[in-house]
């Protein structure tokens, strides 16, 4: 992803906030520094930008959210859920340090996630909820029956697995930037699309890209994703439709939310 300068500061703040020294620390570290994407923190500098704000007003927000969706990662590869071996580009958690230690990490870095907020309310409460949301999603994905999921319960599954943790990023970005309720209501919208288009994509990764391209095992949840309910065409077609619908939603910002238009052409156009 481009924009590297924010990258490194989102890396660099994450080195900070991580703790350095125990077995803990080491698996935490594992897994945040394994080489994930970062779209996330990079969603939540996109809304300082487009409401004029610096980056550092959302920074330990962006960490923080990044923490959590690497607990959800975590968790989500162990034995007991996907049971996955591979996850950016390097073995899982567990497979490195054993399951326990894998799901402690986990729950160390959901806590911490919370601690580096802890003096901003509406962000930790933003966070919390979407964080609950993911849970339920990730619970809605793992009891889903084996036939042929319906579309209505599919998309309700991903708005909570994945899109609700973007909606967080954006909203909670955008309250600490101190937006008004109308730019509060746009960008929601943005991030509810976007969210949808981002999952729509990794289902269809799923069954087009490779192992080696993804980091992480393909052809894992074939039958809970679009491409298996509605066929690859239409899950593109759906996915580009979502992303159109982000970029609408993006409209009263003008140029100034460029960042935020590029992540979105980004989920759609993405090879990993
Ligand atoms: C993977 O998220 C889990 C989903 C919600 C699809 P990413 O594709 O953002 O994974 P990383 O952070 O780059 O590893
Ligand atoms: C997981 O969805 C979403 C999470 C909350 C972690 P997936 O199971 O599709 O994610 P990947 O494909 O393993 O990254
Ligand atoms: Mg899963
Ligand atoms: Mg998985
Ligand atoms: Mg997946």
């Amino acid at each position: 992803m481009s924009e590297k300068g924010s990258l490194s500061d989102v890396n660099r703040a994450l080195d900070r906030y991580l703790p350095r020294k125990s077995k803990l620390a080491r698996a935490m570290r594992y897994s945040v520094f394994a080489g994930g994407k970062r779209f996330r923190p990079i969603l939540c500098l996109a809304v300082a930008q487009a409401l004029g704000k610096p980056a550092k007003k959302v920074l330990p927000f962006a960490c923080a959210v990044e923490m959590i969706h690497t607990f959800t990662l975590i968790h989500d590869d162990l034995p007991a859920m996907d049971d996955s071996q591979l996850r950016r580009g390097k073995p899982t958690c567990h497979k490195v340090y054993g399951e326990a230690l894998a799901i402690l990490a986990g729950d160390a870095l959901n806590t911490l996630a919370f601690a580096i907020i802890a003096d901003r309310p509406a962000a930790v409460l933003e966070l919390a909820q979407a964080a609950l949301t993911v849970v339920e999603g990730q619970v809605a994905d793992v009891t889903a029956p084996q036939r042929r999921l319906t579309l209505q319960k599919l998309r309700a599954i991903h708005r909570w697995k994945t899109a609700a943790l973007l909606s967080a990023c954006v909203r909670g970005a955008a309250q600490l930037c101190g937006a008004t309720g109308r730019q509060l209501k746009a960008l929601t919208a943005y991030a509810e699309h976007l969210g949808m288009a981002f999952q729509i994509a990794d289902d269809i990764l799923d069954v087009t890209a490779t192992a080696a391209q993804l980091g992480k095992p393909v052809r894992s949840d074939v039958k809970k994703g679009f491409p298996y309910v509605v066929g690859l065409n239409r899950s593109r077609q759906m996915a580009a439709a979502e992303k159109e619908r982000a970029l609408a939603a993006l409209r009263p910002f003008g140029p100034k939310a460029a960042r935020l238009a590029e992540l979105a052409r980004f989920v759609t156009e993405r090879t990993k």
